[in-house]
């Protein structure tokens, strides 16, 4: 049976920690298309190419040779995963991740990826876009101050030196943009199961994505 799951959600729902686990747990591959739109960020930005230069833009696409080995995301040769949590990518990600060109782009990228692997994706518009067929269907909220704080003791164990309150104004911000841009806007898929993290421990959250997966494949159906 062919195994597919999407994890959609807001910046810091512990999407990726999550992912991760359950990849590991199923042996899936771990598809993290946030770190796809952050590398487009990335060289955008070192080329000064504004999100408003879309022919610049595509050019660039064009000649982003992109695939994940292991949890890492290698871009023409290169492993570019370290580099993509600074926040000044993370200030400039959703202008480049509201392009056209770049989602279709990327999305074609990621059913490439699916088609081969049995995944699990986390992302934004996974359920309702990517692959609309998923066999599982997650939605992962929680607070945006939880979440914030999160995403600071992330970066602080990384050495990043940064701001509480800079985060937590960074994720409403993202929040706002990742939730009303025009394409693909971030939403719940009508078929998704919400999970609110708030109040649960990884593995909690993990324990209860994964009795759902079990009890699916023991019955031999999908959701
Ligand atoms: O998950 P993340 O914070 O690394 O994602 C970075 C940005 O990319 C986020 O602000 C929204 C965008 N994104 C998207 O539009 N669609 C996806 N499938 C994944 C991420």
């Amino acid at each position: 049976m062919k195994i597919n799951v999407a994890i959609d959600g807001p910046a810091g729902a512990g999407k990726s920690t999550i992912a991760k686990i359950l990849a590991a747990r199923f042996n899936l591959m771990y598809i993290n298309t946030g770190s796809m739109y952050r590398a487009v960020t990335l060289y955008a930005l070192e080329n000064k190419i504004v999100p408003e230069n879309i022919s610049e833009i595509c050019s660039l696409l064009h000649n982003l040779d992109m695939h994940f080995q292991g949890d890492n995301l290698i871009v023409n040769a290169e492993d570019i995963t370290d580099k993509l949590t600074i926040p000044y990518i993370s200030q400039n990600v959703s202008s480049y991740a509201a392009i056209p060109e770049v989602r279709e782009r990327l999305v074609e990228l990621q059913r490439n990826i699916a088609k081969k692997y049995d995944v699990v994706m986390d992302g934004r518009d996974i359920g309702t876009v990517v692959l609309k067929d998923a066999s599982f269907k997650f939605f992962l909220t929680a607070a945006p101050e939880e979440r914030a704080k999160r995403r600071y003791e992330e970066l602080l164990n990384k050495g990043i030196e940064v701001n509480y309150q800079d985060i937590l104004n960074d994720i409403i911000k993202r929040d706002y943009m990742d939730s009303h841009r025009e394409v693909d806007p971030l939403r719940k898929a009508e078929d998704a199961i919400e999970i609110d993290s708030s109040f649960l421990s990884i593995e909690e959250v993990v324990d209860e994505m994964s009795k759902i997966i079990n009890r699916a494949i023991s019955e031999g159906s999908e959701m």
